[in-house]
Formats: structure tokens, C-alpha cells, sequence
């Protein structure tokens, strides 16, 4: 059956994608060559409500339910991957985190920032030697006095060297595997957090990706998330929402795959007839059309369930799954419809196809997605 869209949703689509295809999309392939963040573009989004859609107006935000911000973010993604990866764990993750977990004051003093985009927000969780297995992680917070002292290093964090807020897990007791886990909201101006190196990626390379260095890195005790021990728990319900924002993610760039590849085969004649004639071709567009319905269905089902207040970790980590590696099948054969050309930097799909690739990566790798959903399938828990 077809989701059903309201009106107000589908009015969001449309605002967000007039926005993505004439602002956003201007300097993607140019911030893929020079890697510069988006940085107005972010701001002219705050401006849009982009960069805190799901928190309540209170808080600066726009009170939207998920599945508007994931239509959004789709439309983002389709002009900008990299764009839409910095919304995605500022919204999905670091706003949605405070805004469940935060106390009041929390709520007042951060979600205010990054709602009104004065701050980007960044979720390290990720170490060099705990990716897959974040309770793993060797970074301790150690309460001292009015403050937590954290040390350790966190890799591959988006946004590490632009965010104005970071969420960070540390070890408060060792002995407790993930109950000794716990969340922190820290500033990025706080003494001790050094940015350290920032990676040279294959794709997203608006966006930056780096090291987040704690040395004797003092945070106030208030600005515990939640309370000693819930680190863990937090980051995995951020996750769930994180997965529906990447399945978003996957399922804009597979479209603007899909219609990249139409336009050339449109345009692109041999053996006396446009390509887009040859039964060979319609069939993998006929297959990829379908391949991202599916994909989309599965987004908004796991969406609305949490919109709903259901359980939708298993549909969230299915919509990744299944998105994600959808947009990496999608971007190859688009590329091959383009033949040589697809292989040169003059047209999006090289970038398209560069930008997939980490789909299936981060935010849990498919491996993850496929451990969570047997889980949940098979009603009993393995370790993986
Ligand atoms: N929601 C709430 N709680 C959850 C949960 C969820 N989705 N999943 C697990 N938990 C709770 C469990 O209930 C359990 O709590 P209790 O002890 O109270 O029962 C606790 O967490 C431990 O659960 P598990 O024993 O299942 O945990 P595990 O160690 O076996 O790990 C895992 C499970 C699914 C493999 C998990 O480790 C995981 O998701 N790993 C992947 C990590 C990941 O996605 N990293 C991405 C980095 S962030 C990133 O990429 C962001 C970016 O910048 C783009």
C-alpha cells in the first residue's frame, strides 16, 4: 500500500526541495573538489527550520514529525550528500539525544544553539579500536570534584573540526562493560578537546571527518546526559533514529543516480537511436525505480513508527540495511549507463557513486544492521 502522505508533509518536500535543487545543489560538485563546508548553506537551513526540525518551538525548532524530516533530509541528500550527513547527526542524533535525555537547563542553553544553527552538533562515540563495538572504548570521564575529567581519543567524527557541540561517550566505571558507559555534552571551545587530524576521504568531502582528542578535558557535572551509566543506552537510540536519517540519506542520492542516468540515456545516442530506447537499459532503470520505492517505503514505515512511539529499531536498522546498500547498486549502474564518461569528474555520477560508498559503513555497517534485525527476528539475542 502507498504511504500516505498529509499535506503538511508533502508541503515541507516541496519548500525543501525548491531549496536543495537551487541553493544547495550550486556548489556541491565544486565543495567535492575543495572539500569547503557548507557553512552559509547550514545557516540559510537554520533559517528554514533544517537544523532542528523535530524539536518543539520552545527550543528554536519546528516540531516536525520524522517523516517530514526525512523527506527533507532525502532532499538535501540528492542535491549534497555531504550537506545532508552534517544535518543528519546534528538533527538525528545530537538534537533528538538532548532533547530525550537532556535535563531542562540542557535543553534551554544547547538546544537553543544548535536549533537556531549558532552551533553544529557532532556525536563521538567511535574510537580508533572500538567501531563496531563501542563498549570497547578505552576514553574515561572521571568525576573530580564539579567535573568530569575526560582523556581519550574519538575517530572519525562528523563535523569534529566544524561543531559547536559535541555529544561524547566515556567510561565512568570500567568494571560495568556498557553500563559503565556514560554520555556528556561538551562544547567545543572547552579547554583540553583538541581537534586532531582530519581524514582524506573518498567521498562526503564537503563534509569533515576527524579526530576529537580529550586531554584532561574538564566538563561540568552538569552536563552529564542523563544520569552516570546511561552512556550506552543513549547512543543506541540515537542510532535507531540515525539509521532512518542515512536510509534518507541513500535513498536522495539513488535518485539523483537514477535521474542522471535517465538524462544521459536520454540524450546519448548509438547504433542511431537514443540509448534510453534499448530494452537492456530500460530493464535496470525499470529495476532501479523499484528498487528505490521499496527502499522508500521501508523509511517511512520505520519513521512513522516512531512517530507513533513504537519499538522501530529492527525498521530502522532494516531501512538502513536495505537503503543503503540499494544506493551502492544503484550509483554503479548508473555510472555504467554513462560508460566512459561516468568515469570522468565532468559529470555528478562519479561523485555520486564515491558519496554511496560509505553508506553501508557508518552509523553501523550492514553487518550491524543484519545482527539487530535477527535479534529481533529470531527473539533471541546473539552476540555478535
Ligand atoms: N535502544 C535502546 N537500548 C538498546 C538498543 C537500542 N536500539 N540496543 C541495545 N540496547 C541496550 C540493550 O537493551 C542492553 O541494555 P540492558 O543491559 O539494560 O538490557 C544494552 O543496550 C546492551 O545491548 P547489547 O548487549 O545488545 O549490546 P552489544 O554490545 O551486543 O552491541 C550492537 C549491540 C547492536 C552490535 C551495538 O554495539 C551497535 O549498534 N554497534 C554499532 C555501533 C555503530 O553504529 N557505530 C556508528 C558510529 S556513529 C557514526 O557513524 C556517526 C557519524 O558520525 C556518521
Amino acid at each position: 500500500m502507498q504511504f500516505k502522505l498529509t499535506g503538511e508533509q508533502l508541503m515541507i518536500q516541496s519548500m525543501v526541495r525548491e531549496f536543495s535543487r537551487k541553493v544547495i545543489a550550486e556548489t556541491a560538485m565544486e565543495r567535492d573538489q575543495t572539500k569547503a563546508f557548507p557553512g552559509e548553506n547550514l545557516k540559510k537551513m537554520a533559517e528554514l527550520g533544517l537544523m532542528g526540525m523535530m524539536v518543539p518551538f520552545e527550543y528554536g525548532g519546528e516540531g516536525a514529525d520524522t517523516v517530514s524530516y526525512v523527506l527533507s533530509l532525502s532532499e538535501i541528500a540528492y542535491s549534497c550528500a555531504a550537506t545532508a550527513v552534517v544535518m543528519s547527526v546534528h538533527n538525528s542524533i545530537v538534537c533528538e539525544s538532548i532533547l530525550r535525555f537532556g535535563t531542562e537547563d540542557q535543553k534551554q542553553r544547547f538546544l537553543t544553539l544548535l536549533t537556531a544553527g549558532k552551533a553544529i552538533g557532532a556525536f563521538a562515540l567511535t574510537e580508533p579500536n572500538a567501531g563496531s563495538d563501542p563498549v570497547a572504548q578505552s576514553t574515561t570521564a572521571v568525576c573530580d570534584g564539579d567535573h568530569y575529567v575526560l582523556n581519550g581519543t574519538k575517530r572519525f567524527i562528523t563535523s569534529g573540526k566544524n561543531s559547536g557541540v559535541v555529544i561524547v561517550t566515556a567510561k565512568t566505571d570500567e568494571s560495568k562493560r556498557h553500563k559503565g558507559i556514560s554520555a556528556f555534552i561538551v562544547k567545543k571551545d572547552t579547554p583540553g578537546l583538541v581537534v586532531g587530524k582530519t581524514e582524506d576521504k573518498m567521498g562526503l568531502r564537503a563534509s569533515d571527518t576527524t579526530d576529537l582528542i580529550f586531554e584532561n578535558c574538564r566538563v561540568p557535572v552538569e552536563d552529564i546526559l542523563g544520569s552516570e551509566g546511561d552512556g550506552f543506552k543513549i547512543a543506541m537510540t540515537a542510532l535507531d533514529g540515525g539509521r532512518i536519517g542515512i536510509a534518507a540519506q541513500s535513498i536522495g542520492v539513488a535518485k539523483a543516480a537514477m535521474d542522471e542516468a535517465i538524462k544521459y540515456a536520454k540524450n546519448r545516442s548509438q547504433f542511431g537511436q537514443p540509448i534510453s530506447k534499448f530494452q537492456g537499459l530500460r530493464w535496470i532503470i525499470a529495476d532501479m525505480a523499484t528498487e528505490i520505492e521499496a527502499a522508500w517505503q521501508l523509511m517511512l514505515s520505520a519513521a512513522a513508527m516512531k512517530d507513533r512511539g513504537e519499538n522501530y529499531t529492527a525498521q530502522a536498522s532494516m531501512a538502513k540495511l536495505f537503503a543503503s546498500e540499494m544506493a551502492n547498486r544503484i550509483t554503479a549502474k548508473a555510472l555504467q549507463i554513462h560508460g566512459g564518461y561516468g568515469f570522468t569528474k565532468d559529470y555528478p555520477i562519479e561523485r555520486l557513486y564515491r558519496d554511496a560508498r560509505v553508506f553501508t559503513i557508518y552509523e553501523g555497517t550492514s553487518e550491524i544492521q543484519r545482527i539487530v534485525i535477527s535479534n529481533h527476528v529470531l527473539k533471541d539475542k546473539r552476540k555478535p
